[in-house]
């Protein structure tokens, strides 16, 4: 038999997320840390959500020595877990999903059949594997891509409209799958702080932070991932957790999160929980508006227990305030 090759440059989000920091990437990179290009370190990301500063480390930087990542979300996690190790039979259970859903042409059968598999996805006892294969299904075919929870846990986002979506990416799941394994990536479940107990106590870590972001307004920004709220006291005591990783010599952090102030100058939350840290503002084009006309560019915060040489993709404050 001729082994498959795998491109894993191709590596990248098996899944849309919202918050996902695939048009960051460069930004975020200017302002790692100057260690990691030439030692060995372990990667932790508490919030890994779609994954896109993971695939990017594993495909980048060949010195990882271990890779921890962590989500609350348990149906995300367990996806990831199915990526690594049943590769092939994702694929063949998405094949299937793809063809029955690919045969039906009418609208409103299309929306039966996402109904009828958002209701087993929420209410049957599935093996990880099936619920991994229609977690993918409803991501692709569900509006604007989200993940979404009601206060029962349940997904409870509705039938988007996409002419052709793409059930099944095969190469993306194999080139996941291919990265997982080589850096034999350890997939937890559960609150951020876990996170803590799997860093190298002699080694350099470095960990990514990105979690649900603090609405810039009552009503502009989405962050219910799932049931579990994320409101400032959960950011109080990330930045807590923050502090007490600062205190050992060996822990880098950088850290995203919205730039309320640039909103409101008035409401300085980050500025105050974080202070004595390096704050940079990158540029974020947010999606996630449902109305075309409010997307647009955004900064973001990026906190840092550390700092580096200015880059040109930061922008000043001066910058910010004409903007
Ligand atoms: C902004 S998203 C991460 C986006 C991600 N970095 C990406 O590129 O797609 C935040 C993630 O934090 C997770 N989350 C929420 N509360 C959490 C908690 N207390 N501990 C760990 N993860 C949590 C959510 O399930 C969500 O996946």
């Amino acid at each position: 038999m001729i082994a498959k090759r795998i491109e894993t440059n191709i590596a990248k989000p098996f899944i849309k997320w919202v918050g996902g920091k695939g048009q960051l990437l460069s930004q975020l990179e200017a302002n790692f840390p100057a260690e990691l290009h030439d030692e060995e370190f372990t990667y932790i990301e508490p919030f890994v959500g779609g994954g896109a500063m993971l695939f990017f480390m594993l495909r980048n930087f060949v010195n990882i020595k271990r890779v921890v990542i962590n989500d609350i979300n348990k149906n995300l996690t367990n996806a990831y877990k199915v990526i690594k190790d049943e590769p092939e039979g994702l694929i063949y259970r998405l094949k299937h999903i793809e063809q029955q859903y690919g045969n039906i042409k009418d609208y409103e059968e299309q929306r039966t059949f996402y109904l009828k598999m958002r209701r087993s996805f929420n209410e049957e006892p599935l093996k990880p594997i099936d619920k991994t294969a229609i977690l993918i299904f409803l991501n692709r075919t569900c509006f604007n891509g989200l993940y979404r929870e009601n206060a029962k846990g349940f997904f409870n986002v509705p039938f988007g409209r996409y002419a052709n979506p793409m059930i099944c990416n095969e190469e993306v799941i194999y080139a996941d799958s291919e990265l997982l394994n080589r850096y034999n990536v350890e997939i937890l479940n559960g609150d951020f702080k876990k996170s803590v107990n799997y860093m190298d106590a002699y080694g350099l870590n470095f960990f990514y932070f990105d979690p649900p972001y603090r609405p810039l307004s009552a009503t502009s920004s989405f962050n219910t991932y799932v049931k579990e709220e994320f409101s400032d006291n959960e950011q109080r005591d990330l930045a807590n957790f923050c502090r007490t990783l600062n205190k050992k010599a060996n822990v880098r952090w950088m850290l995203s999160n919205s730039d309320c102030s640039s909103k409101n100058p008035a409401d300085t939350f980050f500025e105050d929980i974080y202070s004595g840290f390096d704050i940079q503002r990158v540029y974020a084009s947010r999606m996630v508006n449902a109305n075309a006309s409010k997307r647009g560019k955004l900064t973001e915060l990026l906190v840092r227990n550390y700092t580096t040489k200015p880059q040109k993709e930061i922008i000043d404050n001066k910058y910010k305030l004409a903007l």
